[in-house]
This record gives structure tokens, sequence and C-alpha cells, in this order.
């Protein structure tokens, strides 16, 4: 939600910020802006809309500059307008600010400003902090900025400059996410690792409440106190080459096809099929939880949330263990009945989904063991955890979220396996014929997305479709949730997931040839009760999509409209199957959108990172 970049160095600002930018662009791309520094001159340049526009204003009248920062704008505090976005400029112009997150007491603050005669130009929350700054300012932007952060109630991530302080910039965290990348007679400012990879592999997480002041041959951290703080940088193996589109023609396909590779890396080193055991010792002391809990909390948002639904099943299948799940923002407002002896897990791919933390601090606070799944090493959940399990999906642009959720869901099952072995609820030969089916799991996902031509024609046939119905049962209800958000997202057709028992009681109004009903049937436990429920559409004149486990002639007697169509998923063990039976929609809402012309990797009105509540 909104990126900053920031750079101090030899190169040339612009390119940097802008191309940082560019891999930032899936925080926000309502508005974009940037302002460098040469010879004592800032130049400031904003457009509204997507980053491109920005890129053809710099190409038809250039910039320079030796130190600047830039931002790509998810509104929250007035219109995506050329005024309102970023960077924001205080009465001299010489102070400029980039902001990410709520200044939410702005309005007080800026009725106190405008008595004090300050000149305010825009409708955002963040041009305030750059007069406050200035009413500050005594030669030191980063006392300055220290002594301004107080006044300031609600989240932030800043970066700064002043033009008087040449290659100097300032960065103050307070929820959001802030990295100071760390390079050779040079230095930089992002909200997330992506942006700086083809620079730096090192890198270091602002803390809450820290601030840091980066010159190109220094970067120092202080804490809110003024006391300088140390911290040793960590080290990124992603590759530069994981952040570019790589021959696909949308970061989400990219992704979609690398769920194999995501698959593989997150259970590498994880599992002892010898032993039939799982090693998850990174977990460290949390470990000991999975063996005592008496109950399981889950809090997540949007698809993590859906993760968490099938990590409630595993859980309460596998491992016996009573699990709830809840959304990030629903569980702090209801008085969670949490304490010292529950699990408290949050799934989250980037770790810094500010419903996600809050629930997690709540969970925590009432005394429950906090463990993360997370995709990013060193982000805010992590750190705020007892234990961490990574999955290591790589980065993911895609706003859509697609090969984090099937690392998700491989995490939640390591985790599901290994409560069961700690708890002694699995025979172990089950044990062992689950963790076998894991390891073939990333090669039948291959052979999964082997079906992109055939959901490619289908999709002709469905980019019309207003609404749609997602159903499903078991673990295979979640899978219908992902389903219908997954499309819904970027096609923005509406569309619905639901259990398939529950659609007696309500969707099958909506049922006519119009609505297409995508039923998931795997072959298990629940087939017939599906097959009984794709009748009840059929009944209703209704159009069927059912994906069904290879080998299955069922369906093919029930299903004989020619808009009906049937696909075959590679069979697996019934539990694993949500892995597999995912890929097909999330390449349906792929093409669909497509045809539909729509923007995949960057949908109207949503952005990767929430951090704000
Ligand atoms: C946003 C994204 C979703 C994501 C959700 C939770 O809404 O668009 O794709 O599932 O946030 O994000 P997290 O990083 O916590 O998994």
């Amino acid at each position: 939600m909104c990126g900053i970049v920031g750079y101090v160095g030899p190169r040339n600002a612009v390119s940097v910020i802008i191309g940082g930018l560019k891999r930032l662009e899936y925080r926000g791309y309502d508005s974009a802006g940037i302002a460098v520094v040469r010879d004592g001159r800032l130049m400031r340049r904003r457009t509204a809309g997507k980053l491109r526009h920005l890129e053809d204003s710099l190409r038809v009248d250039p910039i320079e500059g030796v130190f600047g920062i830039g931002h790509t704008r998810w509104a929250t505090h007035g219109r995506p307008s050329e005024e309102n976005a970023h960077p924001h400029q205080d009465c001299t112009g010489r102070i400029v600010v980039v902001h990410n997150g709520i200044i939410e007491n702005y309005l007080d603050l800026k009725r106190l400003l405008l008595e004090r005669n300050h000149r305010i130009e825009t409708q955002t929350d963040t041009e305030v902090i750059a007069h406050l700054v200035e009413e500050q300012y005594q030669g030191s932007l980063l006392e300055s900025v220290r002594n301004t952060l107080p006044k300031l109630k609600g989240v932030y991530a800043l970066a700064l400059l002043h033009v008087g302080e040449p290659q100097r910039l300032i960065a103050a965290r307070m929820g959001p996410p802030m990295v100071v990348g760390l390079g050779d007679h040079e230095n930089f400012l992002a909200s997330d690792i992506p942006a700086l990879l083809p620079y730096t592999k090192d890198f270091i997480f602002l803390d809450d409440g820290e601030l840091a002041e980066i010159t190109p041959d220094s970067a120092r951290l202080f804490d809110r106190h003024g006391h300088e703080t140390t911290r040793t940088p960590q080290r990124i193996a992603w590759d530069p080459i994981q952040v570019e589109k790589g021959g696909y023609r949308h970061f989400m396909l990219k992704e979609i096809h690398e769920q194999p590779q995501a698959a593989r890396d997150t259970l590498v080193g994880r599992i002892d099929l010898e032993a039939g055991d799982v090693n998850l010792e990174e977990l460290g002391p949390a470990i000991e939880g999975l063996r005592t809990a008496e109950r399981v909390v889950i809090v997540a948002c949007g698809t993590s949330w859906h993760a968490a639904l099938v990590g409630k099943f595993l859980l309460e299948r596998l491992a016996k263990i009573p699990t709830e799940t809840d959304y990030g923002s629903e569980f702090r407002y209801r008085e969670p009945l949490v304490g010292p002896s529950t699990l408290a897990i949050a799934i989250s791919q980037s770790g810094e989904t500010a419903d996600t933390l809050a629930a997690f601090r709540e969970a925590k606070a009432r005394g429950a063991l906090p463990v993360a799944v997370c995709n990013v090493r060193g982000s805010m959940l992590t750190r705020e955890a007892a234990g961490t399990l990574l999955t290591h999906a790589g980065p993911e642009i895609g706003v859509a979220s697609t090969k984090a959720f099937t690392s998700q869901i491989i995490a939640m099952l390591l985790i599901a396996l290994h409560a069961a072995r700690l708890r002694g609820t699995l025979e172990r030969n089950t044990l062992r014929a689950l963790l076998a089916g894991l390891t073939r799991i990333p090669s039948l996902m291959d052979q999964t997305l082997g079906l992109d031509n055939r959901i490619d024609a289908l999709s002709r046939t469905l980019a019309h479709a207003k609404d749609f119905l997602f159903i499903g049962r078991g673990i295979h209800y979640p899978i219908a949730l992902e389903g219908a958000l997954k499309l819904k997202e970027i096609s923005y057709a509406h569309a619905e997931g639901y259990p398939a028992g529950e659609m007696k009681h309500g969707p099958i109004a909506l049922i006519d040839e119009s609505v297409p009903v995508v039923a998931l049937c795997p072959a298990g436990r629940v087939f017939e009760k599906m097959v009984s429920n794709v009748q009840e559409v059929k009944a209703r004149g209704g159009r069927v999509i059912a994906l069904v486990t290879a080998g299955d002639s069922t369906l093919a007697s029930v299903l004989d409209g020619t808009d009906d169509a049937i696909i075959e998923i590679p069979p697996s063990e019934e539990l694993l199957s949500p892995l597999l039976f995912v890929v097909p929609q999330q390449l349906l809402a792929y093409h669909v959108a497509l045809r539909a012309g729509r923007d995949v990797d960057q949908p109207r009105n949503l952005a990767k990172s929430v951090t704000v509540e």
C-alpha cells in the first residue's frame, strides 16, 4: 500500500528511483511522483495514474539529481490526482516527504498549521508532516523529523530530504515497512526488498519507532530518543531475475507457473521420509506449542485467510487440535478467548498486513504462543513471532496471490503433520504416505499446469458471464472461496464461493443458464455429495464446470449440456488435492480477466500489501 524508494550515491537518482518504483508498483498504482536534488535545486515531478505516466512525463522533459525520493500511491486521503500525488513539500519548498500509511490526527494538525499561516496545497494527510518538520527545523533534518514524530497519530513509513542537506535522506517507521538497502558508496531506502534487488542483497529492516539516516557512506539507525542503535544487516537470497516477468505476459501467469518450484522450495529439507517425520527445528521453542497447545487460532486476511481455513481442517483432522480461524480485522473486536494454552498462528505472504499484525499482537497480549507462516524473512510478522515457518515462494508481485497460497497450504500441512507426530494422533504409515504424497505434489502441479490451453479455450465461453458460483465441501470449501476471490479480484465479475451443501439455503435461487457454477468434485469422502449438488444445479438449468479427479466417469454421465465442462486433475491423496484443484481456478481467473481486457497484475482498487486497518 504505497511504495517508497530513496537513493543517495553516484548513480543517476532518477533511474534508480523509477526502476525501484516499477518493482514496487504492486503496492499502489493510482498516482506517482519523484523529487530529486541537483546543485542545490529541487526538481519534483508528479502524475496521476500509473507509473508509466510519470515515466512518459520524464521522457518528454527529463530531470536529474544526485539524491532523491519517489512514491507510488494507493490513495487514502484525497483523490488520486497530480496535486495529491507524493512527494509533498513544506512552505519553503526545501523539505520534501513521501509517506505510506495514515496520519489519523491530520485534520487537527492541519487546522493548527493553517492558524499559523502555513500554505497547505493538497487534500492529503501527508502534507502536514512537511509543514511540521518545517516548524521544527533548525539545521538538522534528522532532529526535526525526530521532534515531529511524537505529534503524529497513526501509522507511517516516511522518507524525507532537505534541499540544503545534500546526499542525506531520513526515514522513519511506525507500522508500514521500510528497509535500508546497503551498497558500496551508495545507500537506498524502500518499502520492500524487490525494489532494490538489482543493487544489493544486504538489508536492514527498520523497527517501529526507529529512524534511519542514510548518506552514500553511512546508514545509521536511531531510536525514538535519538540514541544510535545497531543491527546486523540481513542477506536476502532472492534473485533479481525473480522480480522480472521472464518471458511471461504477466507476473500472475509467471507466478502460477512457478508453483511447482515454490512447492519444492517450501518442502526442501523439511521432510524425512525414512523417519516418517517433518523437521521444523526452525520454529525453535515455539515447536513445543505444537505438542502441548490445547487449541489453535489462526488469523489472516484475504487469500491467506483461505489458507488458514485449510490449516484448520488439517490441524483438526490430522493432529486433533481444536482450531478456529478468524479474519485479522475481526479477531480483535470480539474479545477472543485466547490464553497461554493457545497457539496463535498468523499466515501472511508479506508479513506486513496491518489487520493480521494487530490480531497477532492481540493474541500475544492474551498470552498465546505466537507462530508465523510468512513469505518474507525479516518482515514485521516474523520479528514478532516466537517462531516462523517461512514459505519459500520467492517474491510475489502479482496483486492476486497464487504461489504464496499453495506454499502456505504446504506450510500448514507440515505443521499439522508434525503436530500429529508429536501427539501420536496419526499412524506412522499414514504419516509416511502423506509425506511421500507431498513430495510428489510439485510434479503433479506441473502436470496440472498442462491444462492451461484447455482453460484458455474454456474462458472464451465464460468471458461475458457476470456472476459465478464456486462450490466445494470439506477441505475444498476454502478452495472454492479462493477460486471465487481470484476471479472477482482480477476480472471484476461477481463470484461467490459457497459450501456446496449450503447452496440450497440461498444461492440456488440465483441459478440459471447465465450463472456458471464451478464445482470442485475430487475423489474422496464427499464426492457423492458433490455429485448430488451438481445434479441440483443441472435440474435448474445451470451450467457446470466440474473439476474432477482424472479417471472419474460419474460426472460425465451427469453433465450432458453442451456448455458444461469437465476438467480432470491428476490424482493425489485427498488431503493434498487442494494444492492441485486450486491451479485450474487460478488459470480460469487469469484467462477470463485477460479476455475481459482487465489489468491482471494491478487490478483496480486493490493493493498487494494492505498496511492500513
Ligand atoms: C491483499 C492482497 C491479497 C492478500 C491479502 C493478505 O488483499 O491483495 O492477495 O491475500 O492482502 O496479504 P498477506 O500479505 O497478509 O498474505
